[in-house]
């Protein structure tokens, strides 16, 4: 049920093709936001919009774009803020990963994944800065990780927990430098969370599901739609003195030793 939380807003979300993106999309959509998505791929990114019109909500998405380009990212922003003729809030969610040990993992596959977790935050924040800074304001929401502030059993991550060590750290610089012109820079960082992408995975007996949930207090894989949920509210008025922050979603897997 919409309660028009997002009612006049328009909101850009990178990476509508995805889980975390289409559910945020969906529950932005539903709030009375105007979406701007995209991403690399544009059969996914189209069903997206066509269940968020299903549903009479309003959304438009731009793909193929390759967001962790500069030109990628500049021309996605200049015609998102074109269709919405402004832009409100930014949620910095599209993401690629490699994943390797430290004794295994390529300079090429290190690299491809800072660039695309990392990278791709600065250039398309950068490139919707002064598009907020003209709106008077706004809220950036980026999506971190657990693994940007502790280590995982279960996967040699290197790559990916550094960027987004990197993407909260950039967090919280843009919290004093966004002050001052009223924009708001939040973070929502999930841990296994139930995606096309991850499914296969955790349905695997072979797999690492089990270890995964026994440090897990509340023994469930998070939805894409609890990720959504945390990032509506930090893109909402509702959070209008909240800056800095970074919202764990993940069953309360971070405060487990
Ligand atoms: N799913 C999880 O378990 C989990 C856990 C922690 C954090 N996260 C974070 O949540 C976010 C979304 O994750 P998800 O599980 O929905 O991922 P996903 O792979 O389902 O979706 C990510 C989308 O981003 C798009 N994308 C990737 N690189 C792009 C680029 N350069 N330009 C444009 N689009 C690009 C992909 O095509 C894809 O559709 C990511 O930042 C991810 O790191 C996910």
């Amino acid at each position: 049920m919409s309660t028009g939380r997002l009612a006049g807003k328009v909101v850009l979300v990178t990476g509508t093709g995805g889980g975390i993106g289409r559910a945020t999309a969906q529950i932005c959509a539903r709030e009375g936001a105007h979406v701007i998505g995209c991403d690399l791929n544009p059969g996914p990114s189209q069903e997206t919009v066509e269940l968020v019109r299903a549903t009479g909500g309003r959304m438009d998405a731009i793909s193929p774009v390759d967001l962790a380009t500069e030109d990628g990212a500049r021309d996605w922003i200049d015609q998102a803020a074109g269709i919405g003729g402004g832009i409100d809030v930014l949620v910095n969610n599209a993401s690629a990963i490699r994943f390797g040990a430290i004794d295994a993992l390529s300079y090429q596959d290190w690299s491809f994944t800072i660039r695309n977790e990392l990278d791709i935050v600065f250039l398309v924040t950068r490139a919707a800065w002064p598009h907020l800074v003209a709106r008077g304001g706004g809220s950036i929401v980026n999506i971190g990780s657990i693994s940007g502030s502790r280590g995982a059993w279960f996967m040699p991550q290197n790559a990916h927990g550094a960027a987004k060590g990197g993407v909260l750290a950039l967090t919280r610089q843009l919290v004093i430098e966004g002050g001052p012109h009223g924009i708001r820079v939040n973070a929502v960082s999930p841990a296994m969370t139930e995606t096309p992408h991850t499914s296969p995975m955790l349905a695997d007996p072979d797999g690492p599901s089990e270890q995964i949930l026994s440090r897990v207090p509340l023994r469930k894989w998070g939805q894409p739609q609890d990720v959504a949920n945390a990032i509506l509210f930090l893109a909402s008025d509702e959070a209008s003195h909240v800056t800095g922050a970074n919202i764990p979603v993940d069953g309360g897997a971070a405060v487990v030793g």
